[in-house]
């Protein structure tokens, strides 16, 4: 099945900006696809060659079995040449294809031919609520998996965000488990139409960097079900995805590469996967428990590739009777399978796609435009007037700051970064003078970088004192400029795998620069680029304008300054809470991170907004928060009936009128809740959601859709997915805590 869809996600505005791409991909105004977006659906794995594989598998010695099944360089398998079965090679991952790595350690291969599009970070991609973009990003990203010759895409990474702390929420997409599948599903499909395996990690429970080696997570059933699970069965059962990465932590006991409760009994027996689970980098710690457990390939870091649990020792095991060789037949012919289905056994019609080019850069672009939050703007301070302009004071080392590397694990090599400064300048009149001054420095006390496991386990190592003299230079700059943009945050340093950061606090002085700036300069706008909540409270009080962007791909300095300057109306909502203090988070409130040997997620269901709403807790900024340039109002919320089947789907429908002066996107959603219930419930849940462009002064109808069996709950004695019959309110807003309608239905 093609799922090639018109693509028409980008708003018109930003269409200027657009090359056109593929001729599939028309121009339209956007909303009518966005809000009958399809459904999408991925194609299964094929199993037209299995005789083939068969009398294949017979013909191969245990020892070139054992080579398919663990790394034989840090990224790919061993072939077997003799009967015509290439290496799987892989490549990371969230951010666009990673440059090449050496084939026997960490180190950049340094080749000169690997550069890459840099696609914004999972943040901003959830942030922008289009599941068409989600779509696009896949596509792209896969055709550019195809051209660098990879088989498998590490990604996408869908662990739900459990703490704002964590080091991997950049990565990440959301803590809603229905935002989660609705972003996971399109982006499997784009990206598996190119002839490549998505790798979806890390499968499960993988929720802290903290310990992530070893520590056991403990979660009840239900909640595994409700809150961790959903996005990763959507990609079996919806998006078909071909491959899932096994996490490192241990769940109930087992590690996640032996755990035959996760891998055999739910994702192969329940959820019907017929691809292959690919250990995380090192995450097997024993040759027969994880094999029988359902792991098919041990990827590893550096060490000898024999001494891998699946390379010598799974040999002798077979040899000595501990092993059936059976068991080593069964994932070699689950991978032939795979390596069929992408047509990388004998390459007849296989994609060839394309990598670094100007259309995947506008990609790039469509996906950072429509990911940029608008947090606050008191007396329309933005979009930024340019008239009677002369000069604006740029301030912020993250005003030059690049994302594509950095950190621990994945980056992107790539020609184009264009940072906040470039992007302003590209787009500002050239009239306009920028004073830039770079404010804070990124300093750390006892190394450049942040090391691993560092920021959690020994303190903030961030020097916060500001650089007197660098403070003099913004201070003068703001002074003397008609206005001034400061860009603060944090960096793809600071926010890092491997370890989760100890604090929300603004890192390297952050705060006290923009107060002083703001001091002298109060037509200052403040900019955050980061990946997860800071606590920016108290900047954000004292701001007139407030915008929040992300790591945000090769273009996301161009977009940035398109949302600052008008030319893109911003329709961002953010895909997590950011809370007014650590300790109103769930995990926090219940002192249940980050465990040590174990760690309990005492909050249960109650993660992310569920928490906030239910326990009525103020955030500082809901989910699903972000304003746009214009305004939105939300009315004639009806359903098609009131009482509904087991089996019927409910059409929510509402009016969204702009009432601004600018067109714009709002995304309107939907949830629901179940106040008398005979299980805890949170006080309300996403549902359902669709973004809706509409003309200044227009009306749109739009509607959204709810399967009833999304309103189930799982119950954990008859362990099957249950939908109470009774009144549920369905309620309609713009954000979790900004609910503007509500209708009730019963379920009968
Ligand atoms: C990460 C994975 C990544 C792998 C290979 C691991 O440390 O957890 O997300 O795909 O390394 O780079």
């Amino acid at each position: 099945m093609n799922n090639k869809l018109i693509y028409s996600s980008v708003m018109a505005v930003a269409m200027v900006f657009t090359s056109c791409k593929n001729e599939q991909k028309t121009e339209e105004t956007a909303s009518v696809q966005v809000e009958k977006s399809k459904a999408y659906q991925g194609t299964p794995i094929s199993k037209e060659f299995d005789s083939k594989i068969d009398s294949l598998v017979s013909a191969m010695t245990l020892e070139e079995k054992a080579g398919m099944l663990h790394g034989s360089t840090m990224f790919a398998t061993a072939a077997v040449e003799r009967l015509g079965i290439p290496e799987l090679t892989m490549a990371d991952g969230p951010l666009g294809v990673r440059e090449e790595i050496s084939l026997d350690s960490w180190a950049p291969a340094g080749w000169d031919n690997d550069f890459a599009t840099y696609y914004p970070a999972a943040g901003g991609v959830a942030a922008t609520w289009n599941t068409d973009l989600a779509y696009v990003f896949g596509n792209s990203v896969g055709e550019e998996t195809i051209a660098r010759d990879k088989d498998v895409l590490l990604s996408p990474a869908i662990n739900i965000i459990r703490t704002p702390l964590g080091g991997r929420t950049y990565e990440y997409f959301t803590e809603d488990p229905f935002l989660n599948k609705k972003l996971t599903v399109p982006f499997i499909v784009g990206l598996q139409e190119n002839d490549v395996a998505a790798c979806v990690k890390h499968f499960a429970a993988n929720n802290q960097e903290t310990h992530r080696d070893f520590v056991d997570v403990q979660i009840d059933e239900r909640t595994l079900r409700e809150i961790y699970l959903p996005a990763f069965k959507a990609a079996v059962e919806e998006a078909h995805a071909y491959s899932f990465m096994g996490a490192y932590n241990k769940f109930r006991g087992d590690y996640l590469c032996e755990n035959d409760y996760m891998l055999n009994q739910v994702l192969r027996n329940e959820w019907g996967f017929e691809g292959i689970v690919i250990s995380d980098w090192a995450a097997v710690h024993d040759t027969k428990k994880a094999l029988e457990s359902g792991t098919d390939i041990e990827m590893g870091t550096p060490k000898p590739f024999n001494e891998f649990y699946f390379a010598d020792a799974l040999i002798q095991a077979v040899k000595d009777g501990k092993i059936d060789e059976k068991q080593v037949d069964k994932s070699v012919k689950r991978i032939l399978r795979m390596m069929y289905t992408l047509k990388s056994v004998d390459d007849k019609g296989r994609a060839k796609g394309s990598i670094s080019t100007e259309a995947h850069f506008q990609d790039a672009y469509a996906i950072a435009a429509e990911s940029v939050v608008l947090l606050k703007n008191e007396n329309n301070l933005l979009p930024l007037k340019t008239e009677g302009v002369k000069s604006i004071a740029v301030i912020g080392n993250n005003a030059k700051k690049k994302n594509a590397l950095g950190g621990f694990g994945a980056g992107v090599k790539t020609k184009r970064e264009v940072t906040p400064l470039e992007g302003l300048q590209n787009r500002l009149p050239s009239d306009i003078t920028i004073n830039y001054a770079e404010g804070y420095l990124e300093r750390y006390s006892n190394n450049e970088k942040a090391k691993l496991g560092d920021i959690t386990l020994n303190g903030p190592v961030t020097i916060n004192e500001l650089d007197p003299k660098m403070l003099e230079e913004a201070l003068e700059a703001a002074k003397n400029s008609d206005m001034a943009i400061v860009f603060a945050g944090s960096n793809r340093d600071y926010e890092t795998e491997a370890s989760d950061r100890a604090t929300l606090a603004l890192p390297f002085g952050q705060e006290e620069l923009i107060e002083k700036v703001l001091a002298v300069n109060p037509n200052t706008i403040v900019v955050f680029i980061a990946g997860a909540p800071f606590d920016i409270k108290k900047v954000a009080d004292q701001s007139k304008a407030v915008i929040w962007s992300w790591f945000n791909g090769s273009e996301g300095g161009n977009a940035l300054a398109d949302v600052i300057l008008g030319t893109v109306n911003p329709s961002g909502k953010l895909p997590w809470t950011m809370p007014l203090r650590l300790e109103d988070s769930p995990a926090h409130a219940t002192n249940s991170f980050p465990g040590d040997q174990t760690v309990s997620y005492d909050e249960g269901i109650l993660v992310g907004y569920r928490w906030f709403d239910t326990k009525n807790v103020e955030p500082l900024y809901p989910f699903g928060y972000g304003l746009s340039y214009t305004n939105f109002s939300l009315s004639n919320l009806k359903t098609d009936k009131s009482d509904y089947g087991l089996n019927d789907t409910i059409t929510v429908e509402v009016s969204v009128e702009n009432t601004g002066v600018v067109s714009g996107k709002e995304v309107v959603q939907v949830y629901v809740s179940k106040p008398e219930s005979k299980v805890e419930r949170a006080a309300q849940e996403l549902k359902g959601f669709s973004k809706v462009e509409v003309d200044a002064g227009s009306t749109k109808n739009t509607t959204v859709e709810i399967p009833v069996k999304e309103l189930a709950f799982y119950n954990v004695d008859t362990k099957s997915w249950e939908v109470e019959k009774g009144a549920y309110t369905i309620q309609v807003g713009n954000s979790s805590r900004n609910i503007l309608s509500k209708v009730q239905i019963t379920i009968k």
